[in-house]
């Protein structure tokens, strides 16, 4: 499909609801390239939401309508004194699935359009569809013409027939449902959802890396997820419900201290990697409990290393588990981007390496005009990444996709039917 963008002026809403945090943008687009500038930002801690799951509807919706006011509040010249009205949402890993499937529709020696591009994608989602799933995601990963492969662009193509390889996202049923009520519920429409690893691998990576194959990699508060790249689309994608979170809460137990200290003692003082000298300093670390902060334990800081570095070395082996496991071999490419507010661990790209045994680089938003310093590091890639989506992917929209598809005539129709299924 053509890449429509959405005309100078418009403005778009993105509502990355996370584990940790939920955080809105408001971007207008400036130019006809798709491209936009962030005129709103709002941000706070999360309520309700565990390891990307929405466990209290009503703490979702109450950090999601004050997100979205304070967004709006920063947009208000922009936005004069309209309310926001649509926005485009993250779904979180832990909830989609990610399947691929195949369809062939008949061409008769004609040239292929648009319309048959759409047709084969209808008709190949269709076969993926489950009962308790939604589509999120059509994506189309290669074509197939009277048996000639990779066929990238088919339009204009002769031939009999052609086949489409497609990439499907779908997302369950209930949690979506779950997301939409809060959302909903602060008066807010929802124009698509987008798988939230994809997106930040759309904010983070330069577009030599889109095709040549790379994983992202979104270590955020709750979920650790992945994407896969290549060939420019999205190819597959996975999550484990584990991230920064549960290092803080290893670090708590392990240091018998609060949460909040543990949170602090994590972004101060933390590493993944042991070095030479982290016997030697000591750190202070509250105990729990006690009001009195003047008699802290001092202990050395290879010890809070100690509890930090295996449970990132586990985040990253499951990690390259599931992508053995996914079967993608050489597509998946060389290089991997981390993303994500727990990739923020000093040593955490140095021990991806190691366990991943590939060139591993530290990803934040590039793609965005206007982003201010306090959201542009690798926590907001998502929220980043759910404006880029629907600016200059929103062809991958399912609804989209079947909403353009053109029937034709009763005739053309039964004629065509009659070919795809006889
Ligand atoms: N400077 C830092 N150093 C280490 N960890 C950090 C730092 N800043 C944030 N974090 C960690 O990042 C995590 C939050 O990341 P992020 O904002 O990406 O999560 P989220 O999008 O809300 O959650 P999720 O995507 O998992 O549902 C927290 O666990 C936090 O401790
Ligand atoms: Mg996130």
């Amino acid at each position: 499909m053509k890449q429509k963008y959405k005309p100078r002026g418009s403005l778009l809403a993105a509502l990355d609801i996370g584990s940790a945090k939920t955080a809105c943008f408001i971007g207008r687009v400036v130019d006809d390239e798709g491209n936009f500038e962030v005129v709103g930002v709002g941000h706070q801690a999360s309520q309700g939401v565990k390891n990307g799951t929405i466990v209290d509807l009503r703490e979702a919706e109450a950090a999601i309508r004050h997100t979205v006011h304070t967004a709006e509040n920063m947009a208000a010249d922009v936005m004069k004194g309209y309310p926001l009205r649509e926005v485009i949402v993250n779904l979180p890993g832990v909830h989609a699935r990610s399947t691929g499937d195949a369809a062939e529709v008949q061409i008769m020696g004609q040239e292929v359009t648009d319309n048959d591009v759409r047709r084969a994608l209808v008709k190949a989602q269709e076969k993926v569809i489950g009962a308790d799933q939604e589509l999120i995601h059509t994506i189309p990963v290669g074509y197939k013409i009277d048996g000639h492969n990779g066929i990238r662009e088919p339009r204009g193509m002769f031939g009999q027939k052609m086949q489409v390889d497609i990439h499907v996202v779908t997302g369950d049923m209930n949690a979506l449902r779950n997301l939409a009520t809060c959302i909903e519920r602060s008066h807010l429409d929802i124009t698509a959802f987008c798988l939230s690893p994809y997106a930040a691998g759309l904010a983070s990576l330069v577009e030599d890396e889109m095709d040549l194959g790379c994983t992202v990699i979104d270590i955020g508060g709750g979920v650790t997820s992945v994407a896969v790249f290549h060939g420019g689309v999205l190819i597959y994608s996975d999550a484990i419900p584990v991230g920064g979170m549960h290092v803080t809460s290893d670090i708590a137990k392990g240091l018998t201290t609060s949460v909040s200290d543990a949170e602090r003692l994590k972004v101060l003082y933390g590493s993944a990697m042991a070095s030479g000298s982290d016997e030697s300093e000591l750190i202070d670390v509250p105990r729990l409990g006690e009001e009195d902060h003047n008699e802290p334990n001092h202990v050395p800081r290879s010890l809070l290393i100690g509890i930090i570095q295996p449970r990132a070395e586990e985040i990253f082996e499951m990690v390259r588990a599931r992508l053995s496991d996914s079967g993608l071999g050489q597509m998946l490419g060389r290089r991997v981007v981390l993303t994500g507010g727990a990739s923020q661990i000093p040593g955490l790209r140095d021990l991806g390496q190691h366990v991943l045994d590939k060139q591993v680089r530290l990803g934040r938003p590039i793609r965005l005009g206007g982003l201010p310093d306090a959201v542009s590091g690798p926590g907001f890639a998502t929220t980043a990444g759910l404006l880029t989506y629907i600016s200059e992917r929103a062809h991958e929209m399912p609804a989209d996709i079947m909403e353009q598809v053109e029937p034709g005539t009763m005739w053309e129709r039964t004629k065509l039917w009659l070919h795809e299924n006889w």
